[in-house]
């Protein structure tokens, strides 16, 4: 018989890569999409797997329809990776941010409480709660300090996660990712802005590309690397909290360097800043320890952040061509 697992944020970049792998191990997999106006599916598209999935409508914010995608989906395992997940509209939209990140978290544990207790539980926990850093290397002993609405609600969704495991003995697990990238990034994060817009520059349908803080530094892997991490999570014994990271931080303007650079142009000839993106209140520096999860897990990332960017601008190129 082969596992069933549930996978929130299906239509998101890492559910896309997570559902990819779940379903290559022989998995069913059960997606939840929220009702959107316009398609979401086109990063299941790009992996070819959009006819795998048997989707089931809700959303994290509605906790009868959780239930019910918990009742029909009989999960094994539930990935939680459903979010309003951009930290820049967290300012926007504090409150949707709050329940979504925040409450959603306890929508989802109560109802495996209530209705499957046995499966497993993975919640996307995020460096973003580090914020502003208490340790030049973040690991699991760290303490939080977050900067924004969004690290707010996903510390919530943290700790009420380690809670139901201490309170309820559920297994569930929490993996602190640091900062992934691929071509299936959202266009309005800086990585995906970057090289889409290195592409548009590249073929001359743009001439400048805007952005905020350049000095902010990430430590940046590749995300199809990190959803093999919080797999390897369900499969433990034991439930347990993991950083997953690569232990190599660079700035936004060293990131531009390297995707302008990978096609002969010079970043300084095309960047302009403008304060508009500038955040209210800005995490200087992630830079994370995966000690825990290299020696627990036996998980390694794969990818460089040279290699990554390159990935993402060829694919951008392709798309821009395309057009
Ligand atoms: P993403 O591409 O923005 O995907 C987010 C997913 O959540 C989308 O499928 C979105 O659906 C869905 N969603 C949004 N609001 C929802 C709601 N109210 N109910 C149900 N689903 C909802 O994010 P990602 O990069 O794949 O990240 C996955 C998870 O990991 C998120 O929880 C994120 O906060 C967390 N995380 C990400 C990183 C990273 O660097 N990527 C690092 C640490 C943690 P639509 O497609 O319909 O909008
Ligand atoms: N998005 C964006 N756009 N960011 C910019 C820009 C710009 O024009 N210019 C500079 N930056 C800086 C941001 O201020 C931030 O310091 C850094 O680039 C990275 O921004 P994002 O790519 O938007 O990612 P993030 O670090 O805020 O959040 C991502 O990583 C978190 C994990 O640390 C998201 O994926 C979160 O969901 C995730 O939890």
């Amino acid at each position: 018989m082969s596992k069933r697992a549930l996978v929130t944020g299906v239509t998101g970049q890492d559910g896309a890569y997570l559902a990819k792998l779940l379903l290559d191990k022989g998995y069913e997999v059960y997606g939840l999409v929220a009702r959107r106006s316009s398609d979401t599916r086109w990063r299941l598209r790009e992996l070819g797997i959009e006819s795998r999935i048997n989707y089931l409508e809700g959303d994290l914010a509605d906790a009868c329809s959780i239930q019910r995608a918990v009742i029909k989906a009989k999960p094994h395992e539930i990935y939680n990776l459903g979010a309003q997940s951009f930290v820049g509209s967290s300012w926007d939209q504090p409150v949707t941010t709050g329940i979504v990140d925040g409450l959603g978290v306890t929508h989802l544990l109560e109802a495996i409480r209530q209705f499957s207790p046995e499966a497993r539980f993975y919640q996307a926990s995020t460096s973003e709660m580090f914020g502003l850093i208490q340790a030049e290397k973040q690991d699991e002993s760290t303490p939080f300090y977050p900067r924004s609405p969004y690290g707010v609600a996903k510390l919530y969704g943290h700790w009420i996660t380690i809670n139901y495991r201490e309170s309820f003995n559920l297994h569930a697990s929490s993996g602190i990712l640091f900062n992934h990238e691929s071509p299936l990034r959202g266009i309005e994060f800086v990585t995906r802005k970057v090289t889409d817009a290195v592409a548009r520059i590249k073929l001359g349908k743009q001439r400048e590309l805007r952005l905020g803080n350049i000095d902010a530094k990430r430590d940046w892997g590749f995300a199809g690397d990190y959803v093999e991490a919080m797999w390897l999570m369900l499969q433990q014994d034991k439930a347990d909290d993991y950083v997953v990271a690569t232990g190599v931080t660079t700035t936004v303007r060293d990131m531009c360097q390297l995707a302008f650079a990978h096609v002969g142009l010079d970043y300084q000839e095309h960047v302009v800043i403008d304060p508009q993106f500038f955040r209210p209140a800005e995490v200087e520096v992630l830079l994370g320890n995966p000690g825990k999860a290299e020696r627990q897990l036996g998980w390694r990332p794969t990818t460089s952040l040279e290699s990554l960017i390159q990935m993402m601008v060829e694919a951008d190129l392709r798309r821009v061509g395309r057009e």
